[in-house]
């Protein structure tokens, strides 16, 4: 296999938090250890809780928040040793798309300028080519190209997201962070930008590291699927293996939230007790363990960090992940 196009090592980032007096500043471990790899057109997902540390993983490989620890390397470059010359010619070839677009979109610009910002600083066309390169990328993502002359206020939530989209795609990037990009956006549309992503991926062999707390979600676009929990990689998987064969209790529990069309196969769901710990005490033990309904669980989760490592050809941290976590479906 050829090397992966984002290889992220034992990556770490924390934050110190509240408190204006230095008694009520506690650090908050983000993102802690954290190992995967993404090949040429491949869309690894990552799902997870709120605060799970999703986002300051994306920001991280993109170096807009400092690791604290570990390596990313993207097309064989160290990203995080970098200067600021090589950073910016490699930002080009990454790029990210955010949740509400029209935060991330200018208010005061017409839609066409914003997706030439890009194209102009980046000295990509000559400015008097710029409207027709746009034009070529509104098409591409589906918009009239009329929607140039616009302001983000008179477009839906799908075309501003598409727009956002245009604007990542105009600097030719070969990885593409989608950080909840459909997460604000009624199911049907979400389908149909889901389905671009889809194809644009095929059409420009594009990597996507698709992140989303929703793993209905997830699921309909990733190939391999991350669960985070507590600044770490829990359960990675393909994505089929990890919906019908969950090892980790807690990727059980997020799946038996998502709703299963099929009586048949519908099965308990499960509501976890108490809220997801907030990351700024690292328990010696299992950070799943206060909530873990797992069968098996002893002594040992409360005494011993579970590594994320192979079983039956997934990862995962679990001390009992040999054994099925799934408890036993309510119906006969
Ligand atoms: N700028 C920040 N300063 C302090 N703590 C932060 C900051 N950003 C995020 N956090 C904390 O880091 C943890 C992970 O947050 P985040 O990466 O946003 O998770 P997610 O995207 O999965 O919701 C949370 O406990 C959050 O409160
Ligand atoms: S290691 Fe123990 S506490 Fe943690 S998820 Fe597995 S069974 Fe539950
Ligand atoms: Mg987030």
């Amino acid at each position: 296999m050829s090397a992966p196009r984002l290889e992220v090592t034992d990556l770490a980032a924390s934050y110190v938090a509240g408190g204006f007096f230095r008694s009520g500043r506690r650090r908050v471990y983000a993102v802690n250890g954290v190992s995967f790899a993404l090949g040429a057109g491949e869309t690894l997902g990552l799902v997870g809780e709120s605060g799970s540390g999703k986002t300051t993983l994306a920001r991280v490989i993109l170096r807009l928040t400092p690791a604290s620890g570990g390596q990313v390397r993207f097309e064989g470059t160290d990203l995080l040793s970098l200067d600021r010359e090589g950073l910016r010619a490699i930002r080009r070839r990454m790029q990210v798309v955010f949740q509400d677009p029209y935060s991330s979109l200018d208010p005061r610009m017409r839609v066409g300028e914003t997706v030439a910002e890009g194209l102009l600083i980046h000295r990509l066309v000559p400015r008097r080519e710029a409207p027709a390169r746009v034009a070529e990328l509104l098409d591409e993502v589906g918009l009239p190209p009329a929607l140039a002359e616009r302001f983000p206020h008179e477009l839906s939530g799908g075309q501003r997201q598409r727009i956002g989209i245009a604007r990542a795609l105009g600097v030719d990037p070969s990885l593409v962070i989608c950080d909840e990009p459909v997460s604000a956006l009624d199911v049907s549309v979400q389908a149909q930008v889901l389905a671009l992503l889809a194809t644009l991926q095929r059409t420009r062999g594009l990597s996507f590291l698709f992140i989303a707390h929703d793993l209905a979600v997830v699921r309909q676009i990733a190939h391999r699927i991350a669960v985070m929990y507590f600044g770490r990689i829990v359960e990675l998987a393909p994505a089929d293996e990890l919906v019908a064969n969950p090892r980790h209790p807690y990727t059980v529990a997020l799946i038996s939230a998502v709703p299963e069309p099929d009586p048949d196969r519908r099965g308990e769901r499960i509501v976890l007790e108490g809220d997801p710990p907030a990351p700024t005490l690292l328990p010696r033990g299992c950070p799943f363990a206060p909530r873990c309904f797992h069968a098996r669980k002893d002594a040992r989760c409360e005494r011993e960090h579970p590594e994320l490592r192979p079983v039956a050809g997934t990862l995962v941290a679990c001390h009992h992940a040999e054994v099925d976590a799934r408890p036993l479906t309510p119906y006969p």
